[in-house]
């Protein structure tokens, strides 16, 4: 295969946070390694790559040093606005800084001091008008510090506080006839040493409670979930099932650590593997978003090279489902091992629970007896991963 064929375009639905190939490269023990990366730069950068969008928080548009004045952000979002015109770079989806300033430090909208989840609600929703304004489809909400390290914290209240909030956002964005839908963003912990909402499953309980559910989807990100030790691909799976998967950030993780935000595809390939190919083929269309960084060793070029990388890897990916999907010989081993059976009902069509029960022509230690084939099948898996195939 040559190497122009994984050269993305915008067909591809590829997006990056301004955060991510913004990121200046520090950590809890480390300074900035990169300068401050102007957001126009960065539309044009991503336009360049094949990108289709770009997606931001409120306060990454401001200049460094910048006060946050009404006056700076206007400026700050018509140049933007202008580089977005340029390129035909969209904004799919954008969402809100609440856990860099000092005063989120015991939470935004479930802080235990009303002030503070009120200032919280007001930065919101003066974003989400930014957000309607540039033609954001999705606004995600990550609850960075939507948490507690004591469990003195009442947990039951802080859901109904989280609750009240994005009831009043839904009430909001549907008075204004805004065409916005929010998506909640699980993560297991850091920065708090819990987060509430710390899964996909408990994003999607949560959902249910809320005032208007049909408003409400969720963000998965890789990395998050591996964080909690829960298999990415069968958790996007369950929100793709449950229609809720309005958004998606890819990036890797090695493991339960800390949050690495590696590059897309970087580690854990295989269920890269599994989730590209349920993407691709599970009705999935929205944005393919990353959500990571360029390690700290690289300089602004190594930032570009992390950004090619990440569509690189997906498109890579996608064609090796792809061919996987169409070899005969894995249609075969599937079949050998059950699983199109298991898109059939149990119960034959008009088959009543009584005719189940008399059903006596099974033999249970026969079919205990049989192996079922998915060695096989894995292994052409691997095959096609690592390319003999
Ligand atoms: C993380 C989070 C953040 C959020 C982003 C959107 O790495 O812990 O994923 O990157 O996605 O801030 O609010
Ligand atoms: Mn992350
Ligand atoms: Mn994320």
């Amino acid at each position: 295969m040559n190497q122009d064929d994984y050269q993305p375009t915008r067909a591809d639905k590829f997006s990056f946070g301004l955060w991510t190939v913004g990121h200046p490269g520090f950590d809890p023990f480390g300074d900035p390694v990169r300068p401050w990366l102007d957001p126009v730069e960065t539309v044009h950068r991503l336009s360049d790559l094949g990108a289709y969008g770009v997606t931001f928080h409120d306060d990454d548009l401001l200049p460094p040093g910048s006060d946050g004045s009404a006056g700076d952000r206007a400026k700050a979002l018509e140049r933007f606005r202008r580089a977005l015109d340029e390129t035909g770079v969209v904004v799919p989806m954008a969402t809100t800084n609440l856990f860099r300033h000092p005063v989120f430090r015991e939470g935004a909208f479930t802080a235990n001091d009303p002030a503070v989840r009120r200032h919280a609600i007001r930065k919101t929703l003066d974003n989400v008008d930014v957000a309607a304004e540039v033609g954001a489809k999705v606004y995600v909400l990550w609850g960075g510090r939507e948490g507690c390290e004591s469990d003195t914290k009442d947990v039951r209240a802080a859901l109904d506080r989280y609750k009240e909030a994005i009831d009043l956002l839904c009430e909001y964005v549907r008075r204004q006839g805004y065409d916005l839908r929010f998506a909640l963003e699980p993560k297991p912990n850091e920065p708090r040493g819990d987060i509430f909402l710390p899964t996909i499953g408990h994003g999607l309980a949560f959902i249910d409670r809320l005032e208007h559910p049909e408003m409400v989807g969720l963000n998965p990100e890789v990395g998050h979930e591996t964080m909690a030790g829960l298999n990415f691909h069968h958790g996007v799976a369950q929100a793709l099932w449950a229609g809720k998967l309005y958004h998606i950030d890819l990036n890797a993780q090695r493991g339960p650590r800390y949050d690495q935000d590696l590059r897309f595809g970087s580690e854990d390939q295989k269920n890269a593997f599994f989730l590209v190919d349920l993407l691709e083929r599970g009705g999935y269309e929205g944005p393919r978003h990353f959500d990571a960084r360029a390690y700290r060793t690289e300089d602004s070029e190594g930032v570009w090279e992390f950004a090619r990388g990440c569509m690189r890897t997906y498109l890579i990916l996608e064609r090796r489902a792809a061919a996987f999907r169409a070899d005969p010989e894995v249609a075969e081993a599937m079949a050998a091992a059950g699983v199109p059976d298991l898109a059939t009902p149990t119960l034959r069509p008009g088959e009543t629970i009584g005719e189940l029960r008399a059903d006596n022509a099974f033999d249970p230690e026969a079919s205990a007896r049989r192996g079922r084939g998915y060695e096989r099948l894995d292994q052409l898996v691997i095959d096609y991963l690592l390319g003999v195939r």
